[in-house]
């Protein structure tokens, strides 16, 4: 995975802020009329700058408020921004901390800086679950995955300049520097993750295919001893009974692949847990074709996929000392002569036949088969992740992805681990009210029925798990962003991360 900034640990800036040559400076300042040792030292290099904002109420120190001082005096950094850290006595909330990671990182951005020291003073959480660890591995990911452009398919003179290079880092705390600095890396390597994935995100349908999602996933591979990955193309997958995940493809000159993904971080006979991909690369909607506005974003039909990817390439780095199967069911869903159509009857890999109603419910026709899969690998648990159904964003918006599972204990896992990674799920039911939606009078289930779209998707999907600790993550509402922003946002690589971090 490509690493994009350089991080480093700098205690030079506890002795002295004032002498550190950076292109900027961006220092926490808490709330109140005592200034720190530290602030006060800023205060007096500068002519008593914080303590002029203060008196004026520009800048007061309150929780993520920014203030900028150009080519400050009395400072080697030629640019300084200070960042509201509230009062000392104060403990931090989640949001809090979003704040102001958010205010550091608006700074660095604006300021153009290749190079960055950031010097924060020492924290207090209202949660106990938070901690400066907890604190520097989420910084680092931030860090890491928002100085993200993508220009790969620009022209060389429309390239975007990625100013920032090098971030150096000071936290007053009491944990110990090599914790401090594990923390940092780990952090880091989330985010690179979180990159990954919105790379494979933004590339456009043309040249992400299917083929492309098993080549990407076999050269990732290539890189850890311990990782590697098997791809079934058609003629395979015909053989195993895989005619549901089949039928998606076949109005497309692409061939659709079935990628297996391993990780042996842990012993030989360590059951492994599983994560699974949706990876449509082009969502036409197939003969139930989607109307033509904004069309272009279901490229982006194949994020589940791209986490899955992503992740499997985070646990790597990380050496996690667990067993873990990624597997991606890969599609290009097109109209055509050779396309299903409405009311087209195919058999499952588990033996269920479908009726397809819909051949816009594509997603879920593809899970099937490689929810039946997994099964061969006896897994402690399965997290299928995908955009499967606009109904998500009527019921959760952009914010918060939806999770269904069979299994309360695991559902819970996931949805700390959202929590604890700024990437948060909401459960949603899937009783036994909703299965009858899915009743056919020409096979044993339809393929789409009633209103809870999102919940009757994850109904249908669950007749397939039935066999294992399950949950499914609906990220059609938080895998990107849309308007001016368009683009991957690499999750839910931080939750699945965090969830397997947590694990091992
Ligand atoms: N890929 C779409 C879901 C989607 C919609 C993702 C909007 C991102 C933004 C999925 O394959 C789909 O088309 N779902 C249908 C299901 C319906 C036919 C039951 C939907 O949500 O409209
Ligand atoms: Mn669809
Ligand atoms: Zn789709």
């Amino acid at each position: 995975m490509k690493k994009r900034l350089s991080l480093a640990l700098q205690q030079d800036l506890k002795k002295n802020p004032l002498k550190v040559k950076a292109d900027s400076l961006v220092f926490g300042v808490n709330e109140g009329r005592v200034l720190n040792p530290l602030s006060s030292k800023i205060d007096k290099a500068t002519n008593g700058v914080i303590k002029k904002l203060a008196k004026r109420k520009e800048f007061e120190g309150k929780v993520g408020q920014q203030a900028y001082i150009a080519s400050p005096d009395g400072l080697s950094a030629e640019r300084l921004y200070l960042i509201g850290f509230g009062k000392p006595k104060d403990s931090l909330s989640n949001e809090d901390i979003n704040k102001i990671l958010n205010s550091t990182i608006n700074s660095i951005k604006s300021s153009k800086s290749k190079n960055t020291s950031i010097c924060f003073p020492s924290l207090k959480y209202s949660s106990n679950s938070h901690s400066d660890s907890w604190f520097l591995q989420k910084m680092s990911t931030f860090l890491e995955s928002k100085v993200y452009t993508y220009d790969a398919k620009l022209n060389k003179k429309n390239k975007a300049i990625n100013h920032l290079k090098k971030v150096n880092l000071y936290l007053d705390s009491s944990l110990s520097l090599s914790k401090q600095r594990k923390a940092l890396k780990t952090g880091q390597i989330v985010g690179q993750g979180v990159n990954a994935a919105k790379d494979l995100a933004n590339l456009p349908g043309n040249i992400c295919t299917p083929s492309y999602l098993a080549s990407t996933s076999r050269s990732a591979a290539k890189n850890y001893a311990k990782l590697s990955c098997k791809v079934f193309g058609e003629k395979e997958m015909k053989k195993m009974g895989m005619d549901c995940l089949l039928s998606v493809g076949n109005g497309s000159a692409q061939e659709s692949k079935l990628i297996s993904m391993s990780y042996q971080g842990g012993k030989k006979d360590d059951k492994p847990y599983a994560i699974v991909g949706k990876g449509i690369t082009f969502d036409t909607g197939g003969i139930s074709l989607k109307p033509g506005a904004t069309m272009d974003e279901m490229k982006f039909d194949m994020c589940g996929a791209a986490s899955v990817i992503a992740t499997m390439q985070v646990v790597s780095e990380l050496k996690l000392p667990i067993n873990v199967v990624g597997v991606v069911a890969s599609a290009e869903n097109m109209p055509g002569s050779k396309a299903t159509k409405p009311g087209d009857v195919v058999k499952t890999m588990s033996g269920l036949t479908v009726e397809i109603l819909n051949t816009d419910a594509e997603g879920r026709l593809v899970l099937a088969d490689a929810l039946t899969y997994v099964k061969r690998f006896k897994p402690k648990s399965v997290v299928d992740i995908a955009t499967l159904t606009g109904a998500v964003i009527i019921a959760l918006g952009h914010s918060t992805s939806g999770l269904m599972s069979n299994d309360d204990k695991l559902a819970k896992e996931l949805l700390d681990a959202g929590k604890k990674a700024s990437d948060k799920a909401w459960r949603l039911p899937i009783w036994d009210v909703y299965q009858k939606d899915l009743e056919s009078n020409f096979a044993d289930i339809a393929n789409i029925g009633g209103r809870a779209g999102t919940i009757t998707a994850a109904c249908f999907l669950s007749r397939f798990a039935k066999d294992y600790s399950w949950a499914h993550l609906d990220v059609a509402g938080t895998a990107h962003y849309k308007g001016l922003a368009k683009g991957g946002s690499g999750r839910p690589v931080p939750l699945l991360s965090q969830y397997l971090i947590d694990k091992a």
